[in-house]
């Protein structure tokens, strides 16, 4: 009996955690600040622990941009994106430098997209996540929250 209502509850809630990836609760203002100036503040489950690091580790060079962050917040925001990080076995290898679109889990998400899309000039780039998920500043991915009318359901 147990096993059964573990199953039925697990199997509710799997596709549930999917499309909902909300800000966890203790993240620092700063994230916030400092990381979500130039684009959207990433969930940090989308990345693996290594994978932060690394970026925050080269934020002087950082796609092309300076985005040093001042030597308060760098270890506070550190610390939590290694803490809420995602797994690596589930993941996939980011590449080098690291981007979670480049991730395996990323790309079998959005093997449906068609090409053009990331080309779109409102698109532009699939680090531009807002672009396409509505929701995404408040952490919704779901697929009734697709802002472009073509890639909806
Ligand atoms: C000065 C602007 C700027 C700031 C500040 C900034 N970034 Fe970025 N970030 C960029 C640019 C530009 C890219 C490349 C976007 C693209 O390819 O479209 C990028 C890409 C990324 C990516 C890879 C996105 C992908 O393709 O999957 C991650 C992860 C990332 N940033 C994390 C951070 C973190 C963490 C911080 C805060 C410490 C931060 N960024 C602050 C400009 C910035
Ligand atoms: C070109 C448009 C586009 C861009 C840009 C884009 N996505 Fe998506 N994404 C989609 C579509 C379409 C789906 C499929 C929705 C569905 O069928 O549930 C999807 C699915 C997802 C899912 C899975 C939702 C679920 O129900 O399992 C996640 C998580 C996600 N995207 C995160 C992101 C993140 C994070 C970024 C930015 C780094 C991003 N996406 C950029 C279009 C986009």
């Amino acid at each position: 009996m147990k096993t059964i209502a573990l199953i039925t509850l697990l199997g509710l809630a799997l596709p549930a955690l999917a499309d909902r990836l909300p800000m966890p609760s203790d993240a620092p203002a700063s994230f916030k600040e400092e990381c979500g100036s130039c684009h959207l503040a990433y969930p940090p489950a989308l990345l693996a622990a290594d994978d932060w690091r690394r970026i925050m580790n080269g934020l002087n060079d950082h796609f092309g941009s300076d985005a040093t962050v001042s030597p308060k917040n760098g270890p506070k925001i550190k610390s939590f994106l290694e803490s809420h990080a995602g797994r690596a076995d589930r993941l996939g290898n980011a590449g080098h430098p690291p981007r979670i679109t480049q991730t395996q889990r990323f790309i079998r998400k959005h093997h449906e997209v068609p090409a053009k899309f990331w080309r779109d000039p409102r698109v532009k780039s699939a680090a531009n996540c807002e672009a396409c998920h509505r929701g995404a500043a408040n952490g919704n991915y779901g697929e009734h929250d697709i802002a472009i009318p073509e890639l909806r359901d």
